[in-house]
Parts: structure tokens; C-alpha cells; sequence
């Protein structure tokens, strides 16, 4: 009996170890050794014809036996499923792969670089300065003194301030003129794009953050009549060269004389009364729309940056980002641009 379960032993652990890793055949072999009729199965019979005193022995070996090859089949069938799971988690190269989604420029940031690149094409250079600014640059170099009346019109955030400065976040893109001046000396012509901050509530056509690009050309014999000329040029490249523009005094303190700008209104195109007699709902029927302020730039803001007056002239201009681009996509929120729906944003 003894040598017969040392056979079989021999046996099994063999063809277990040299069979397919497959489940079919381990199962074979497990009703071929363990199954109802399996040889082991068997074996237990058998003990039925041994004596009273070999019994408890064979018992005992025929157990161990059992045992063994049970273990075996176990290991067996485990790196089988190992073997499964590794497969599962292997990328199938066959298959047609998922297109990432491809990001692209906000439409306000697409806005800021078309605008920048017509002035780069008319040879102006894209320059950038701080959000938090000081009260100096943000007024007193732009010939808004304290207690003038004029602050009131750029309503501002002002910050924690320490002993001797006051700090704010810039109502203007127009500080960066006097912070580009002390530290240059003119000819130049430079376009400044940038975030501006102003206590605004916010509604359709206001928030208390917005963008700007700030123009500023200085030089030996710069006159109005070139403000005009680069700003009709720069309308059309923008707008459609069909576009008009048109002129209207205004003040600003850092500017003498200063304008309004105004271009024909890109959806009736300065029709104003549309063609059913109603009134075009972007001009409101005036047929121009105002995108921008403007102006020579006032010699007291040449003296505050130590440049002469009689020696050199500029213009100076600034416009609201959101609103060109809000007439550019026919868009009638302001607050679309900022409240990162992507269907929105995904339209552009
Ligand atoms: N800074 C002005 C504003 O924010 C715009 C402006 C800039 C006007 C430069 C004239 C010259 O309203």
C-alpha cells in the first residue's frame, strides 16, 4: 500500500506539472485523481480490505497524499488566473484609439492676441505691466491728482496698504505708460494688453474684472491726424474693411485733446433703423458703436516722466477687450467669458 501511494504521488505531481496552464486540463486532472472515481478516491476504498492495524497508517498517508495533490492543482489554477488578469490589463493596440480633446485659447485671450497683431503689423511692440499697482502710477503720473473729481470716474480696489504707498488693483491698462516711459526713451510705439479692476456690480455688460489694451506711441512729430490713421486702420483689419470711424470729443486727464472713438455698427452696418423699421438692437439705432477712448497725450504726463514737452509728441488709446469681442461673436453676456461653461467656451 505504501509504495503504491508513493506511486501515484510520483505520478500525479508529474502530470500536473508538466500539463497545459489551461483550466480544462487541470480539471481533467483533478477528476482523474480526485473525483468521485478519481484514483485517490479509490485508494480510500481500498482500505476497506486492509487489516484493523494497517488502517489507521494508510489512513493517514492516503490523507497526506490527498492533500499534496490538492495543493498542487491549487498552485496550478492560481498562475492561471494570474496569468488571466495580466492578459485582461494588456492594452489591445488593434483597437481605434479615443481622440483626446485638442484645449485652445479662450476667446478673450484670441481676442487680445488679434488686436496686439494688428498694431505688431503697424509696428507697434507688445509690452506688459503689474495688476497691483501703485495710486502713483495708476493717477498721479496720468495727471489725476488726489481729490480730483476725475478719480470718481475710475472707481478702484484699493489694497492693504503700508506707511507710504498706497496699493491698488490697476482701473486701467494706462499706468504702464508712465512705468514704460521713465525707462525708455522715445521713438516707440507699444500696445499693452492686460486685466483691469473696477467695483463694478456685475451685470450683462459689467464685471469687476475686465481686459484692456493700452496704446501708446511717442516721438519726434507724432500728431492726431496719425491717431487717426492707425486706429481706421486697425477698425478695419478688426472689424471688416468696410468699417467707419468716427471721432467725438471727450476728456480724459492723461490725453488733451481726447476722443471717443466710434466705428459703424458691424451688424447694420451704420444703418441704425433696421430693415422691418425696428431699431438694430446692438447700436440701438444710432448706427455707430463706441469701442474706444483716445487722445494726444497731455505734456503734464511727459513732465511727470522727466521727458520734455516741447521735444516730443504722442497719442495714447485704450479699449475694453470683452466688449470688442462680445461685437466681434455677437455675444450679449459679459459673464459668459468668465463662467468657464465649455459649451460656451467650446463654440469658438
Ligand atoms: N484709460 C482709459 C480708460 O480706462 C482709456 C484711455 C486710454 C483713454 C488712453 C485715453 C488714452 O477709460
Amino acid at each position: 500500500m505504501k509504495s503504491k501511494i508513493k506511486e501515484i504521488e510520483e505520478q500525479a505531481l508529474g502530470e500536473i506539472s508538466s500539463s497545459a496552464a489551461e483550466r480544462d486540463s487541470l480539471e481533467a486532472m483533478r477528476v482523474k485523481y480526485l473525483g468521485r472515481k478519481g484514483i485517490i478516491t479509490e485508494l480510500f476504498k481500498k482500505m476497506g480490505d486492509l487489516s484493523a492495524s494497517e488502517r489507521p497508517e494508510a489512513g493517514r498517508l492516503i490523507n497526506i497524499l490527498k492533500e499534496t495533490v490538492t495543493r498542487s492543482l491549487e498552485e496550478k489554477i492560481s498562475s492561471i488566473t494570474a496569468y488571466e488578469v495580466e492578459e485582461k490589463d494588456k492594452i489591445d493596440i488593434t483597437l481605434p484609439g479615443i481622440r483626446g480633446r485638442i484645449g485652445k485659447p479662450h476667446p478673450i485671450s484670441e481676442t487680445i492676441d488679434e488686436i496686439c497683431n494688428i498694431f505688431v503689423s503697424l509696428g507697434f511692440k507688445v509690452v506688459e505691466g503689474p495688476e497691483i499697482e501703485t495710486e502713483y502710477y495708476n493717477f498721479e503720473t496720468l495727471n489725476i491728482p488726489l481729490e480730483h473729481p476725475s478719480r470718481d470716474a475710475f472707481d478702484t480696489f484699493y489694497l492693504k496698504n503700508d506707511s507710504n504707498q498706497k496699493f491698488l488693483l490697476r482701473s486701467h491698462t494706462s499706468p504702464v505708460q508712465a512705468r514704460f516711459m521713465e525707462k525708455n526713451t522715445p521713438p516707440f510705439s507699444i500696445v499693452v494688453p492686460g486685466k483691469v479692476f473696477r467695483p463694478d456690480a456685475t451685470d450683462a455688460s459689467h464685471s469687476f474684472m475686465f481686459h484692456q489694451v493700452e496704446g501708446l506711441a511717442v516721438g519726434d512729430n507724432i500728431r492726431f491726424s496719425d491717431l487717426k490713421g492707425v486706429l481706421a486702420n486697425f477698425t478695419k483689419q478688426m472689424f471688416g474693411k468696410n468699417t467707419k470711424t468716427r471721432f467725438k470729443p471727450s476728456f480724459f486727464p492723461f490725453t488733451e485733446p481726447s476722443a471717443e472713438v466710434d466705428i459703424s455698427c458691424i451688424i447694420c452696418r451704420g444703418q441704425g433703423p433696421v430693415a422691418s423699421g425696428q431699431k438694430c438692437s446692438v447700436c440701438g439705432g444710432k448706427g455707430w458703436l463706441e469701442i474706444l477712448g483716445a487722445g494726444m497725450v497731455n505734456p503734464k504726463v511727459f513732465e511727470k516722466v522727466g521727458y520734455n514737452p516741447e521735444k516730443v509728441t504722442g497719442f495714447a488709446f485704450g479699449m475694453g477687450v470683452e466688449r470688442i469681442a462680445m461685437l466681434k461673436h455677437g455675444i450679449n453676456n459679459i459673464r459668459l467669458f468668465f463662467e468657464n461653461d465649455v459649451r460656451f467656451l467650446r463654440q469658438f
